[in-house]
């Protein structure tokens, strides 16, 4: 089934090429000239999209986008502007954001931009049929380009069904690369065994305008593992973890657009997924083992900890889970805001100065997220409060016991292990231990958070059969007193 789309553009000679193009690309195009007739369109019809210019008259382009978001607010538009109107600030970014618009084209463009507007928001389905599978391979090809408009993956993780969603290059050299599949090649795992066997290549590389489509098939083929029984849990987990790393170094690097958001939902309803359906999670989460550094992986790992906490109360939901992943893989954004030479030292090696300007990053996160209205108040919150302690020795606000959100201090929590964890590239029980046996720092969490983290680490089975907290817990307490 086609995908309707309604354009609306005062110029019919655009309106009528558009559409035509459009229709090419296998959507079905309802074209208006006028405000009013295309409110009447919205009334009639339902839209996988809207796209808009902004000097539509007759309603104006801001009556249809108010009427819109009055009386169908989760339909996506696009509004295409003149750049004259930028530069006149009668169009922003965050004036289109007020109204509810998903995405902002600056007039003139190609035709071919449309396309590129409305796959970022097509289901994986639609994105599929429109990949031209080729008959056998196409030839190799050597470009160059500079190294920063490339996204790597481990070899070993790469999969990919059917055809391939988006060009496949390995690195040959600073910024030399070659493309080993187009789009639309069919995948052969010999094909990538041989690279990686014969020519011992680790990683492969595609284009960072690609990493949304990467996400997005990933995402898919991430909820189809969780739902298989027989694949073990570690595969899940990693298959996760190279989706969210992938969706939090797009959030990090393009910024928090309505799409990238709108793609963090998708991803964090898999992580409850896994949090909730995933009866042997126990065992990955005890013998976890990737020290990688980066801000990506570590943000998923404070996902995947903190999530797997909540789990153990009786008070979670789906939405808390979900609202706490957001959280998670947002926590430390406001550290893109600081100077680079901060971001891959930790605190104790910081100068007093530097000590300070770090302290800001939750707030700055909160800057960064605040214009977003699909993220929450309760995400905010997190974000702000995640380096609150229970002591009150936390930062920014030196908050105390229950005036921190408990999500927070679950976060909190995650965050200090998951450091814990990589910095001294240790197990995550020897992390846990090395939490539980230090005295002073564990007044940093409330007591209940600390029994409920070493649960995770437990077979919940045999949690029931017990009906009470393992031996280790104990000691907590006496601990904690
Ligand atoms: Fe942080
Ligand atoms: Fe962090």
């Amino acid at each position: 089934m086609a995908l309707k789309v309604l354009l609306v553009d005062p110029d019919e000679t655009w309106l009528g090429n558009a559409k035509k193009y459009l229709v090419e690309q296998m959507y079905e195009v309802n074209a208006v000239t006028n405000g009013r007739e295309a409110q009447l369109a919205l009334y009639n019809d339902k839209y996988f999209a809207v796209i808009m210019n902004f000097d539509t008259s007759n309603h104006s382009a801001a009556q249809v986008l108010k009427f819109i978001k009055t009386n169908y607010p989760s339909q996506r538009v696009i509004i295409m502007a003149r750049k004259e109107l930028l530069d006149q600030g009668e169009v922003s970014e965050e004036k289109m954001q007020k109204l509810g618009v998903a995405e902002l084209a600056i007039l003139p463009f190609e035709l071919s931009l449309l396309k590129e507007l409305l796959e970022g928001h097509q289901s994986l389905g639609d994105l599929m049929a429109n990949v031209s599978k080729k008959e056998g391979t196409s030839e190799e090809q050597e470009v160059s380009q500079n190294d920063d408009q490339f996204t790597k993956i481990k070899i070993d993780e790469f999969y990919s069904s059917q055809a391939v969603l988006f060009d496949i290059y390995i690195k040959l050299g600073t910024d030399k690369y070659l493309k080993i599949l187009h789009s639309g090649d069919a995948f052969s795992k010999e094909r990538i065994d041989k690279y990686k066997n014969e020519k011992k290549v680790e990683f492969l590389y595609f284009h960072n305008s690609d990493r949304r489509k990467f996400v997005q098939y990933n995402n898919f083929l991430a909820k189809k593992l969780i739902d298989n029984g027989a694949v073990p849990v570690y595969n899940k987990v990693n298959q996760l973890k190279n989706v969210s790393e992938k969706f939090i170094e797009e959030a990090f690097t393009v910024g928090l657009k309505p799409q990238v958001v709108e793609q963090g939902k998708e991803v964090c309803e898999t992580v409850f997924k896994l949090i909730e359906g995933e009866d042997n999670l126990y065992q990955a989460l005890r013998s976890f083992q990737n020290f990688d550094p980066t801000a990506y992986s570590h943000a998923f790992l404070v996902t995947l900890y903190s999530t797997a906490i909540i789990k153990q109360f009786e008070w979670q939901s789906k939405t808390t889970i979900e609202t706490t992943a957001m959280a998670c893989m947002f926590h430390d954004i406001g550290k893109m805001l600081l100077p680079k030479e901060l971001l891959t030292k930790r605190p104790n090696d910081m100068t007093p100065e530097e000590l300070e300007e770090y302290k800001k990053h939750p707030e700055l996160g909160v800057q960064l997220i605040e214009p977003n209205r699909a993220i929450n108040n309760s995400i905010k919150q997190i974000v702000l409060q995640h380096h609150e302690a229970y002591d009150g020795s936390g930062f920014p606000f030196q908050k105390k016991g229950n005036k921190i959100l408990t999500l927070s201090n679950i976060v909190c929590l995650a965050d200090d292990f998951v450091h814990m964890m990589v910095d001294h590239k240790i197990q995550p029980t020897e992390a846990l231990r090395k939490i539980l046996m230090d005295k002073n720092g564990i007044k940093r969490y409330n007591t209940i958070l600390i029994e409920k983290f070493i649960n995770v680490f437990v077979d919940p089975e045999k949690l029931q059969k017990e009906n009470a907290l393992p031996s280790n817990s104990r000691l907590v307490q006496k601990k904690t007193g």
